[in-house]
């Protein structure tokens, strides 16, 4: 009865059952993998932002399949504070940067064409590539001591099906950003292809404090919003830039040439429309939420140094681990001994109450990574490493 998009549950590995089992018996779990930052006392929205959402304008229902003017002006506010131009007419609100991909690929691809993503990456674009009938090609991300773009994989990955090239700027979760000259190479494989990119940005605001560095100050990772010279749908939301998934907004910004823009922004506009997915409330508050920020990224920054610095003390006694490098992000990779494979070292973790991703959660193609989120609260992660170390 249901249609092939949806996948048929497949049967639960080792480590779920064996999470499941841990979670009916009420065992006192350490999540390392905990990323919702509502979750870990890092809440973005207080009293204010929550009040700013009961505006009395919010009682009339006007919507623009964009999103309001107003609100697209306060998203290219918070770009201009960065240094990037961005006009409010190349804007488009959605509910979530889940629904900006679906737009998208239903906006770029037919039935049956092709999106690169990188891999390893974040597991969430296939299925909802699926789901739009689009398939996901992957290209590589290589390590070496430092994350690369592996150029000979991504040119091999395009083909005559492919209409559009994610780029994840700092990928998730190997915190990496792909450097000028791989952002070239991209940029002229889809110009020559008549490709689009899609650049997502969610992570942009998060750069990491230098190692053994005191707080950084804020700094911005780089952004593919400029000058290009094929369409280029940026994303970026609520979730990551405040901390406030629950509030459902984000946004892609158009760049590249005009009259492929403004075609593009034709289509988007006509595929939102069908939605109006954007409440009124969230869109009038906006200009509160965002100036939010400022304190939320403040508080993410001061957690991913305390965690770092832990994790950073537990390698020095353990060399026999190590941390991936990497510039920004909510993850930390960890590189473990191959006395057992990442789904034994995950196992082991979880048969003594701690949750981590095995690193092929994230398609990681050798050796045992697992991955941790760094946002958790310091006290949990700190058990949760004593643990590891213990184990290792
Ligand atoms: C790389 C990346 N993109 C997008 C998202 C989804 O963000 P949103 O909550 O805006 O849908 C996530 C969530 O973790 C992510 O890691």
């Amino acid at each position: 009865m249901l249609s092939r998009r949806v996948p048929h549950a497949p049967a639960p590995n080792a480590w779920a059952r064996l999470l499941d089992q841990r979670r009916h018996a009420g065992a006192s779990l350490i999540d390392l993998t905990e990323s919702n930052p509502t979750r870990v006392g890092l809440s973005g929205a207080g009293g204010a932002e929550l009040a700013a959402l009961a505006d009395p304008r919010g009682a009339r229902y006007e919507p623009d399949p964009r999103g309001s003017r107003a609100a697209r002006e306060a998203v290219a506010a918070l770009y201009a504070e960065r240094g990037i131009e961005v006009t409010p007419d190349r804007v488009v609100l959605v509910a979530s940067t889940s629904e900006a991909y679906a737009h998208l690929f239903r906006l770029l691809a037919d039935p049956g064409e092709e999106v690169l993503a990188p891999r390893p990456s974040y597991p969430l674009f296939e299925p909802l590539a699926a789901a739009e009938g689009v398939e996901v090609r992957p290209y590589r991300l290589a390590h070496d001591g430092r994350w690369h773009l592996d150029a000979h994989g991504l040119e091999r990955a395009f083909g005559p099906r492919t209409r559009a090239a994610i780029v994840v700027q700092p990928n998730h979760p190997t915190g990496s950003c792909l450097d000028p000259a791989e952002v070239a190479l991209l940029e002229s494989l889809c110009e020559r292809h008549a490709a689009g990119l899609i650049s997502d940005e969610v992570f942009g605001d998060h750069a990491w404090p230098a190692a053994g560095g005191v707080v950084p100050e804020p700094r911005a990772l780089p952004s593919l919003i400029g000058p290009r010279r094929v369409p280029t749908f940026a994303l970026g939301g609520l979730s990551k830039t405040c901390g406030m998934p629950q509030l459902k907004l984000g946004w892609i910004v158009l760049a590249g040439p005009r009259e492929a823009c403004e075609h593009a922004l034709a289509g988007l506009e006509w595929i939102a429309d069908l939605f109006l997915s954007v409440s009124t409330p969230v869109e009038l508050a906006l200009p509160r939420l965002l100036a939010a920020r400022h304190g939320f990224q403040a508080r993410v920054r001061e957690r991913l140094r305390a965690n770092l610095a832990a994790l950073d003390d537990c390698a020095r006694r353990r060399p026999e681990l190590s941390r991936l490098h990497a510039v920004g992000g909510w993850s930390a990779t960890l590189r473990l001994p191959a006395r057992r494979d990442e789904e034994e070292w995950a196992l082991e973790l979880l048969r003594r109450d701690v949750i981590v991703h095995p690193g092929h959660f994230y398609d990681f193609e050798s050796g045992p990574h697992l991955v941790l989120s760094l946002i958790v609260e310091p006290e949990v992660f700190a058990r949760g490493l004593e643990r590891l170390e213990a184990l290792l």
